[in-house]
């Protein structure tokens, strides 16, 4: 494998992390099932316990077809270290009890997906943990709010379900002033629109559920971080046993091999959607980084080379009337997660953000009439005939007048 540097997104994809097995000659990454690893003496097994010696061991501690999905994560993100979990939630939960002790405090910006939002802000209290939120965009609080116990800041970018953009670059300049390690979830952009770590960020978060398995066939998550910060987080998921199963990081493995291929078609259909969408009559607002009018956009040209697959628009109409729209969809599923090949559609009130309290939802602008498109990998034109039937159903104003 040339050097990671010499390589482009969709070399990389296809072979980073790639084992050349000449005795086996194998192409396609084998699946290694055993759940134990036989050592040839005594000797061996406690230079392994005793971190002397590298091998495999038992597959909670390590997999080979885990380690290989991992290699590839870590070359694309252009970090050191990558660790899978059995999904998202777990490589978040694990990163963060990793990283947080009693007294010490955690700083988040408000917008998350909503199983973090409820771990931060239900789960961490409970273990001593103070925990901070602070709007996405307001950089001075963010600074103001790291104090001497913080021991975290956490961001993710572009948000779900409303696309703000954080400024990766001045988060991490803060994180650096402040000596705070900083993590970011890039589940949303992926590594081939945004790669953090070269802005400075410590930790890379995913839920590899999404656009890295690509498929909607497997659950997972993963860290990417520094070596020597990674010990931590291999030891904790050692602990709570969270690791990916060898099957799933088989299927993310072989997922990630179209990765670019699949960006780009996603990139794609996300544009036209919006577009699309931004002059439609039945929209009130649509929210994507790659509208000139978002106000995200030049901070996501700045440090994205492509915009995503997400789309979300708030529908000029009540409850009802979107729950009717999404549900009269037919090519696209009415479904939670994104990422996949297929496009799916949620209310994020009625999905991901169903046990955020309707206050905090209210704080982050999540109403009753947001959609979130995740688009797939369709041909645009369909999309936009699937999305403009369903809005059909909406009563424009005269009609609601009549
Ligand atoms: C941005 C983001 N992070 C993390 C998660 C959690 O991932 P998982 O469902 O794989 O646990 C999700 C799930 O939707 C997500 O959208």
């Amino acid at each position: 494998m040339p050097s990671r540097d010499a390589t482009g997104p969709s070399t990389r994809s296809v072979h980073a992390g790639r084992v050349r097995d000449r005795e086996s000659g194998h192409v396609a990454t084998p699946i290694h099932l055993s759940s134990t690893f036989f050592s040839r003496n005594t000797r061996e097994l406690i230079e392994y316990l005793e971190g002397r010696r590298s091998a495999n061991f038992y597959s909670r501690y390590s997999n080979p077809t885990v380690e290989a999905a991992e290699e590839k994560i870590a070359e694309l993100e252009g970090g050191e270290r990558a660790l899978c979990f059995g999904s998202g939630m777990a490589a978040i939960s694990t990163l963060l009890l990793s990283q947080l002790r009693h007294g010490d405090g955690i700083v988040a910006t408000r917008e998350l997906y909503g199983g973090t939002f409820e771990f931060i802000e239900r789960m961490l209290p409970r273990w001593g943990i103070s925990v901070t939120f602070v709007d996405p965009g307001d950089l001075r609080g963010l600074e103001a709010a790291v104090g001497p116990m913080t021991r975290l800041i956490y961001t993710e970018t572009p948000t779900n379900p409303r696309l703000t953009v954080v400024d990766l670059r001045a988060v991490a300049e803060i994180a650096r002033r402040k000596q705070v390690p900083c993590a970011v979830d890039n589940t949303f952009a992926s590594p081939i629109n945004q790669r953090p770590i070269g802005f400075g960020f410590d930790f890379v978060l995913h839920s590899a559920t999404k656009y890295l398995g690509g498929h909607c066939d497997l659950i997972g998550g993963v860290v990417v971080g520094p070596r020597d910060r990674m010990k931590e987080v291999w030891q904790h998921r050692k602990l709570l046993g969270g690791i990916l199963d060898p099957h799933a990081a088989y299927l993310l493995e072989r997922g990630m091999k179209t990765l670019a291929l699949r960006m780009e078609r996603h990139n794609e259909n996300g544009l036209a959607i919006a577009r699309h969408l931004a002059e439609h009559p039945r929209v009130r607002r649509v929210f994507y980084p790659g509208l000139p009018g978002h106000p995200g956009h030049e901070i996501a040209k700045r440090q994205m080379s492509g915009f995503g697959g997400v789309v979300s628009f708030e529908v000029d109409a009540g409850k009802e009337e979107t729950t009717r729209a999404v549900e009269a969809l037919e090519l696209m599923y009415l479904a939670p997660s994104l990422g996949g090949v297929e496009t799916l559609v949620s209310q994020p009130t009625n999905t991901s953000h169903y046990f955020v309290s309707p206050e905090e939802r209210a704080a982050q602008g999540i109403s009753d009439s947001l959609v979130r498109i995740a688009l797939g990998i369709e041909d645009p034109a369909d999309l936009i005939r699937d999305l403009d039937r369903a809005l059909e159903t909406v009563p424009s104003e005269e009609r609601a007048r009549r």
